[in-house]
Formats: structure tokens, sequence, C-alpha cells
């Protein structure tokens, strides 16, 4: 089934005042999920299996849904899933997994629209409102709704977000440190048996991952984030929004002075290095780089 809803997104840094606002709105309160959404690697649009604590299957969610801080319609397929874990490693084998979304949603219901009070891991609180239109959607009602509740709950132009919460950690550390990892467990490192694994985010959003390459010529081998780059070089991209290294051996991995000098050719001097559970960037990593102004 193909259904519409009607959605708006914010950030909230006061959970508690928003909840008393939407109780004195005569919202009824839905009780407290805790949900965990996993998004596969899509062809098209967005594909997530939602699984709620408690709960004996799970739901996967194919969706698509243009990015912007006004109200938008959302369309979604929804299939109910009996077996979700075994269908996540299913996904995941085929696909990939993009990233992990965990929250506790406390949920309030006001003249058809859901209210979502959201505590999303490594991101904070947000309110979002969803409303459902039936099937002859009456699209201007659902949005004076929607415009009627930003007003009362105070929610202002600056705390609106145009992604979802998938996005907003897609472009954290997360999704760049998961495919690291991966890569790493496919490092050739048979002589140093130090496995090291680095992706890099391109311009695009699109992560490049790469895993060090030993060879038996000790000095031909190949640093896990010079494979990185190449292969973000061989897909067509120049430029590098983020990084993260990550090794078998050590929580945090520090890149070595060539591969610096390599990433400092793509990025800036603020683009963020994830180093295991550190960050840095590539200006503190390599102050006083050797870059084109040199050369000139
Ligand atoms: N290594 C990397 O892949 N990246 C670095 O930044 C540091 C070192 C690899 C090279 C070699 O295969 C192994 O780690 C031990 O030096």
């Amino acid at each position: 089934m193909s259904r519409v809803n009607l959605e708006l997104k914010a950030h909230d840094r006061d959970p508690a005042a928003t909840a008393a606002r939407c109780l004195a709105l005569g919202a009824t309160d839905g009780g407290v999920l805790r949900q965990t959404d996993t998004y596969f690697a899509a062809r098209r649009g967005r594909l997530k299996l939602r699984v709620e604590e408690g709960a004996l299957g799970g739901e996967l969610i194919a969706y698509r849904r243009d990015n912007a801080t006004e109200a938008v319609k959302s369309g979604y397929v929804l299939a109910a899933v009996a077996a979700p874990e075994e269908l996540a490693e299913a996904l995941d084998a085929a696909l990939g997994t993009v990233v992990v979304v965990s929250k506790r949603r406390h949920l309030f219901l006001w003249d058809g629209v859901r209210i979502h009070l959201d505590e999303v891991e490594g991101l904070g609180g947000f309110v979002e409102f969803e409303a459902v239109l039936p099937d002859a959607g009456d699209l201007a009602t659902a949005r004076a709704k929607v415009d009627r509740l930003r007003t009362e709950l105070e929610i202002s132009e600056d705390a609106l977000v145009a992604v979802g919460y998938s996005d907003l950690l897609i472009d954290g550390p997360q999704a760049l440190l998961r495919a690291a990892s991966e890569a790493m467990e496919n490092a050739y490192a048979p002589y140093s048996e130090f496995k090291v694994g680095a992706a890099v985010r391109g311009r695009s959003g699109t992560i490049y991952a790469g895993a060090n390459v030993e060879n038996v010529a000790y000095p031909q081998g190949q640093c896990a984030e010079a494979s990185a780059l190449g292969a973000m070089v061989a897909a067509g991209e120049t430029a590098i929004t983020a990084v993260a290294v990550v090794a078998e051996r050590v929580d945090v991995c520090p890149p070595c002075g060539g591969c610096r000098q390599r990433l400092s050719e793509f990025g800036d001097a603020a683009t963020p290095v994830y180093l295991g559970p550190t960050t840095t960037t590539l200006g503190e990593l390599l102050p006083g780089a050797f870059d084109r102004g040199a050369l000139a």
C-alpha cells in the first residue's frame, strides 16, 4: 500500500516544555516507543528496517522525500516483517548497511497529526509532525494543522531541519567509521599484521573506503588512506568533506605523515578526521602543509 504523509521536523532543546504544550493543546499522550531503524544502501530512495522494542516483528519501509524545511509530502511503502533480525542480516549481506538510527520516541496524537518528541542517539532532541493524508488527501487542511502546531509549540525558523535523522548521522562520524571498519576487515597485512581501514566522504556525499595492501617487497605496500583516495578518484571525485581511519589493534590510529599529505591534497584545514573515538582536523594533523600556494 502506498500512503502519503505531511511532515515537519525541528531541533528541540526543551522536550519537557514541548510535551507540556502538546498536553495543553489537548493532544493525547501515546506513550514512549524505542525504535531502531537500520538503513540499507538502496538503488532508489531510502530503505529502512524498523524494529520497535517489545514488538514481535518489524517493518520494512521504502520511501522517498525531498529535503526541505517546509512541511513536505512523503510517499512510502510499508511491509510487515515477521523475522526482522534475519531480514537485517540478508539485506546487510546483499546491499550493505549505511547507518543505524536508534531513538526514544514520545508519541502524542492531535487532530489526526502524530507528534513525535524524539531523543536520537548521537543527535539529540527533535520534534516532528506527521499528518497522515487520507486517500483523497486534503493537503490544505493537513498543512493548516501542521502550521498551527508549529505556532503553538513555538518552533522557530532556525530550528527547522530539512533532512532525515539518517542523513544527519551519515554526515557525522558513524557511517564513515563503519565503512572504514568494514574495509579494515579485508586489509591485506600479512607482514605487519596491522590491519587499517580508511574512508573518505566525497563532496557528492558518497563514501569511499580502502584498506592497507602490503607486499612481500615491503616498500611496495600501500596505506589504507591511499586506497580510499584511489577509489574516490576512480569514481570521478576530487574533493573530500570528511575522513575516518581505524585500525584493528589500536583505538586511535594516527595517519602516517605521507597520508596526512595525501589527504590534504583533497580536503582543507577544517576537514574533520575521525580517528576511532576522537575527532581532529586535517589542519591539526598537518600544520603548515605544503600546498598549492607553495608552487605559485
Ligand atoms: N598504515 C596505514 O594503512 N595507514 C596509516 O596511516 C599508518 C600505517 C599501514 C601500513 C602498513 O601496512 C601497516 O599499517 C603497518 O605500518
